[in-house]
């Protein structure tokens, strides 16, 4: 596919026109990684920001007791990489592909020019990190609770907010996180993780299928653990 349409899959670009969009396409490399590859790491100097075309990646940092916190997982037509190109500092954490990952990246002097140049584009810049803002926030407050189970159905509560697909009250998440990631989110071990789904799933609260996790009432299921 060429560039110009893969690039249609990023909510940033969704506002420009056709000759934009080629504009911007013409500066930016497509790059390939494969499930578990770094794509950077913390503490690196910024010279590219990323945009996903396909697959998804977590955005992680490690504990001072060297455990991994996992900051976010970033999916299709999300992009990462813009915070040290905006403040100079180095990379905040380290991304890691979750699956076979394609990118397509634009240098830190094309990223600058393309924000200037296009405002709209700096706005959904800022409402984006705005919106990650408030997932950090909620974050730390959940990780606060001491009810591990509580913390990782808030978990699942963002996964159906980022991937959900809503139908008759039902939200059904295509591709749940592995349970370690799960509990390197939640601030909890794999084997808690484990433990909480089967309740929930024997509760009626869930059904897993595969990758696919489904809540079967989502009010509910924000009533009893998002109140
Ligand atoms: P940068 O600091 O250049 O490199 C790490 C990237 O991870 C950062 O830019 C953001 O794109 C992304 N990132 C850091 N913290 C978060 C977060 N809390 N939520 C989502 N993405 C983040």
């Amino acid at each position: 596919m060429k560039k110009i349409e893969l690039l249609r899959s990023v909510a940033l670009f969704w506002d420009l026109k056709e000759t934009e969009l080629g504009y911007i396409a013409d500066k930016m490399v497509t790059r390939l990684y494969e499930n578990g590859n770094y794509i950077f790491m913390e503490d690196s100097d910024g010279e590219q920001c990323f945009f996903v075309l396909e697959g998804s990646v977590k955005v992680t940092r490690l504990s001072k007791d060297g455990r991994e916190v996992i900051l976010a997982m970033l999916n299709e037509g999300d992009f990462f990489g813009e915070m040290s190109l905006l403040d100079g500092e180095s990379r905040s954490a380290n991304v890691i592909a979750l699956e076979k990952t394609q990118v397509l990246t634009l240098d830190r002097e094309d990223f600058l020019i393309v924000l200037h140049n296009y405002p709209q584009i700096a706005i959904q810049l800022l409402k984006e990190m705005a919106g990650r803002i408030r997932k950090s926030d909620r974050q730390i407050t959940s990780l606060s609770l001491s009810d591990a189970e509580k913390r990782i159905a808030l978990c699942i509560i963002r996964f159906a907010d980022e991937q959900g697909k809503i139908k008759n009250g039902q939200v059904s998440i295509p591709k749940i996180p592995i349970q370690q990631d799960i509990a390197n989110m939640a601030g909890t071990s794999r084997e808690t993780v484990s433990r909480a789904l089967s309740i929930l799933e024997k509760e009626n609260f869930i059904e897993r299928e595969g990758k696919e996790l489904i809540i079967l009432d989502y009010k509910s299921f924000i009533k009893e653990f998002d109140s």
